[in-house]
């Protein structure tokens, strides 16, 4: 069992998302299950707007401290997606899950007011933990050429941070699918929802890449 933490201090990022869509496109060749030790409870919403339609096995308001039972326990899934607080109050939870994981996520919008917090997340809580970890660019604007160039090169250059090949654009299908309840999975492949799928399924691939090269192709 993989846990999976997706983090950031920084505030909408775009965590939930990546929680959720991520959960949703490994689940169609894995077993996940989605936990949300977030008392704000994003998930919980987005969930009870899919009905009874999502494709993984979700926990919502759950204590940080389940994850580490769960191993205890016995849980078993092939991947586990840990959505967490972005919130500086809630640092103490977010702790306690990173304590848990085996690999973290931390989305990051190409904006400079994100940069400082989600170094700080990767310096003060992610790397004295020795935790494998990635950041994964999000909400990247298609129609503006170099911005992508522009924030790899931050990333690989100033910063010297481990990052995701693939990226989140922005799209409407994103910004929408928590009200609608609906996940890459679920709103049909067309000329307006291919792009977020492709980039979802992407992620998807490059996950699991990480996941089976770190257990030796364990699983
Ligand atoms: N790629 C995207 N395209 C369009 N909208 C997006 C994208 N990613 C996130 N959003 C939107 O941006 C907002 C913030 O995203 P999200 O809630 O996933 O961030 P978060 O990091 O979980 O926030 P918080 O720190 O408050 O928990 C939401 O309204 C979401 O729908
Ligand atoms: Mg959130």
């Amino acid at each position: 069992m993989n846990i999976i933490a997706v983090a950031n201090q920084k505030g909408g990022v775009g965590k939930t998302t990546v929680t959720m869509q991520l959960a949703a496109i490994m689940s169609r060749r894995l077993r996940v299950l989605v936990v949300d030790v977030d008392p704000q409870q994003s998930t919980v919403w987005w969930a009870e707007n899919a009905r009874a339609r999502l494709p993984f096995d979700f926990a919502g308001n759950q204590h940080p401290n389940v994850l580490a039972r769960m191993r205890d326990l016995g849980v078993d899934y092939d991947v586990v997606i840990v959505d967490t607080p972005g919130s500086l109050e809630d640092t103490p939870r977010l702790e306690t899950a990173l304590d848990a994981s085996d690999f973290v996520i931390v989305p990051m919008t190409p904006e400079p007011l994100a940069v400082e917090p989600t170094m700080r997340t990767i310096t003060r809580l992610i790397e004295p933990r020795h935790l494998r970890h990635a950041v994964l660019l999000n909400r990247i604007d298609g129609r503006l050429g170099s911005q992508l160039d522009t924030w790899r090169e931050v990333l690989d250059q100033t910063f010297g941070v481990p990052r995701f090949e693939g990226y989140l654009r922005q799209y409407k299908t994103h910004a929408d699918a928590p009200v609608l309840g609906q996940l890459v999975t679920s709103v049909g492949d067309n000329r307006r929802t291919q792009g977020s799928i492709a980039d979802v399924t992407r992620l998807g691939y490059e996950m699991t890449e990480q996941l089976s090269s770190a257990t030796n192709g364990a699983w």
